[in-house]
């Protein structure tokens, strides 16, 4: 299906590639700590741990936590917009000698991707929060269409006053609105100087596939 887009709409997507773009060229950026959050850990190894499925990461950076998933016996797929993220993602896996699969694409375009699903577990740290307004149904679609029933989205967002343009920020109520046949289940507020928060959404009823 073609899309419209306003020129407006294209500079803000412009700006976003390029601000991450320009993070990884000068080196490694703030958020790539190398540790894998505590409630990604508690997810997969805690006392109420998901049984290993399929999973895909949302903006999978240079893939600490892809590697993590596989570690635990994940088949994973992991997504980034930018190639110099995904070709150090790859090399993260090679070197902890796990398989994952690491595609350059725009996660809120999933149909162009070659990630077909369905899968259990969604993650997303810090992704969704910088994706321009117009583009995030398209990531909603994406999602929806490649969930197994009953699947996890856990995602780690920033609140929209935390940043200013082009991170636009996210809320539970824009999540609630926005994601039709999925259930909000968990909000925590994150521990960060700014305003953040771990959301857990739930997919219900039939891989709509
Ligand atoms: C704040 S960083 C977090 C990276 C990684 N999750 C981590 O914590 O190390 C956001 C990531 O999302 C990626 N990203 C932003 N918009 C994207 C999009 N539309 N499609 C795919 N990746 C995107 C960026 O390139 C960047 O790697």
């Amino acid at each position: 299906m073609s899309e419209t887009r306003t020129a407006a709409e294209l500079d803000q997507e412009a700006a976003v590639r390029r601000l991450m773009e320009d993070y990884y060229r000068e080196g490694k950026p703030p958020w790539d700590t190398d540790v894998t959050p505590p409630e990604l850990v508690a997810l997969v190894e805690g006392p109420d741990a998901l049984t290993p499925g399929r999973a895909l990461e949302l903006g999978c950076g240079t893939g600490t936590n892809a590697v993590y998933l596989a570690r635990h016996g994940w088949r994973v797929a992991a997504v980034d917009l930018v190639d110099r993220a995904v070709r150090q993602a790859r090399e993260k896996a090679d070197a902890a000698g796990v398989d994952v699969t690491v595609l350059c694409a725009d996660v809120t375009r999933l149909d162009e991707a070659g990630v077909p699903g369905p899968y259990d577990l969604f993650f997303d740290l810090s992704c969704y929060c910088g994706i321009p307004a117009h583009r995030r149904d398209g990531y909603v679609t994406g999602l929806t269409h490649r969930a197994a029933p009953g699947a996890r989205l856990l995602m780690f967002g920033y609140a929209p006053e935390a940043f200013g343009d082009p991170i636009s920020g996210v809320t539970a109520d824009e999540l609630r609105a926005r994601f039709t046949g999925w259930r909000l289940i968990d909000v925590t507020p994150g521990t960060n100087e700014v305003p953040t928060a771990w959301f857990t959404l739930r997919r219900d009823g039939a891989a709509a596939m």
